[in-house]
């Protein structure tokens, strides 16, 4: 038996993996991030207190959890600093965090850039969160990055002067105000000085753990949607968000993966630019909006209100082939009770053809026109059920056409943000 666990996001982000991720964390022993950085934001509700954390895996509340930072993460290690320190104040020492030595280091520099080149953009701008995400992965693709190794070395003084040389030319250039090498270097290293212990090797960590036997719980950020290479480019992020990312972004082969659970919503959101087929938009703009403050659908790291539409199988049959998920986890489901109709998308139609999946070109993704299975909707209140077979009967229909369309089963439901909250219909771990 695999004792592999991976929590994708299998949409536009945003799903509810946080939520999922402290529960599976509970059983893990490593839990493990491996693309991304701090755009990231999951809230966790841990004894009743509500944390949000941008770069930290979730098992870091739990001292026996070792939690790592895999070599596919930007690590801004500002942003670590000021999260490991609120989680001191709230009691927690932050000392099981691991980072990989070949993890890259996003700098001040890279979220200028960020913002130039989105001002650059105009009103085709992406609507990324501005925190220097796609210039530190193009750094790491030009082979141009300091890496974590570098960070905690004797020699990072000399590499940053070169590099930080290069950008202020940049920066300068598009009429920002250099950095200053002397201060920023400073700031730095008095933090490459707190965090050296905790940069290591972590491929061989996490395969010596894997061969030992141990529970790892891989944690994806963002969703499938947002994949540079299969999301809806230009508008996606800049590292593998896919299932196929957690190998090269910690080390540990394809086959050592088991469990790979989707992480959907009983609707659909997405933030920033880019089509969303399903958008509730004129007419149905009113009840997206009832559904946006009904789910709290508001951006963990930009605040940016989401957008907010109905279920979109097309795009999660496409994100189940494209994740091979052996598993749902559908979230948020509490939110739809009340609604009189439900509307599922099952295809699209685009120049009087039918689409199952959405299209490269982001163009004609734009224009394709969502078919919908209306479905009846159900009054209970869900929030306190437990059990599967008590869930209303509409309401099990609506997972099962779910499960139909994507092909996938659905093994956990959750109908409320508490960790209690949630029924499962298959152990993990
Ligand atoms: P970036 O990752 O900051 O470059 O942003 C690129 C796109 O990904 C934008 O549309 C962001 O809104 C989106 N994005 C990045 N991180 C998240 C996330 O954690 N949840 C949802 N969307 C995200």
């Amino acid at each position: 038996m695999k004792n592999t666990v991976a929590v994708i996001g299998a949409c536009w982000g945003d799903e509810g993996k946080g939520k999922i991720t402290n529960y599976l964390s509970e059983k893990a022993d490593l839990v493990v991030r491996v693309q991304g950085g701090d755009n990231a934001g999951h809230t966790i509700v841990f004894n009743g207190n509500t944390y949000k954390l941008h770069l930290l895996p979730s098992g870091i509340f739990d001292p026996n959890i070792k939690n790592v930072l895999g070599n596919g993460v930007v690590c801004n290690p500002k942003g670590l600093m000021q999260e490991l320190d609120e989680i001191k104040k709230a009691g927690f020492e932050g000392k099981n965090l691991y980072i990989s030595d070949r993890a890259t280091v996003l700098f001040d520099f890279h979220k200028e850039l960020d913002a130039i080149h989105e001002e650059r953009l105009g009103t085709r701008k992406i609507g990324t969160t501005k925190k220097g995400i796609g210039p530190a992965y193009t750094d790491k693709a030009s082979r141009d990055s300091i890496r974590m190794c570098d960070f905690v070395s004797k020699d990072f003084k000399d590499l940053y002067r070169n590099v930080l040389i290069a950008k202020n030319d940049e920066l300068v250039h598009f009429g920002h105000e250099p950095i200053d090498f002397e201060t920023s270097y400073q700031e730095y290293q008095r933090i490459a000085d707190i965090i050296r212990p905790m940069v290591v090797d972590t491929v061989t960590l996490l395969n010596d753990e894997y061969n030992l036997g141990k529970k790892i719980l891989f944690e994806g950020a963002q969703g499938a949607m947002l994949d540079i290479d299969f999301g809806t480019f230009p508008y996606v992020t800049s590292s593998n968000t896919i299932s196929g990312g957690i190998c090269t972004g910690s080390g540990l082969g394809p086959s050592k993966i088991g469990e790979i659970i989707g992480i959907t919503k009983a609707y659909t959101t997405r933030v920033g630019e880019g089509p969303f087929p399903t958008e509730m938009l004129n007419d149905e703009e009113e009840l997206g909006s009832i559904i946006r403050e009904r789910g709290h659908e508001y951006g963990a790291t930009t605040k940016r209100p989401r957008r907010v539409g109905w279920y979109d199988a097309a795009v999660m049959k496409y994100s189940a082939n494209i994740n091979a998920f052996t598993g749902l986890s559908l979230m948020l489901l509490d939110v739809l009770s009340g609604l009189k109709k439900i509307k599922i998308c099952d295809y699209y139609e685009l120049d009087g053809k039918k689409l199952f999946a959405p299209c490269a070109r982001i163009d004609d993704y734009a224009r394709c026109k969502p078919h919908y299975i209306e479905m009846d909707g159900w009054d209970e209140d869900i929030s306190s059920i437990r059990e599967y077979d008590k869930l209303p009967l509409n309401c099990r229909k609506y997972i099962e056409k779910i499960e139909s369309l994507v092909g996938v089963k659905v093994i956990i439901v959750s109908v409320g943000p508490d960790k209690n909250q949630t029924i499962i219909r298959k152990e993990l771990f």
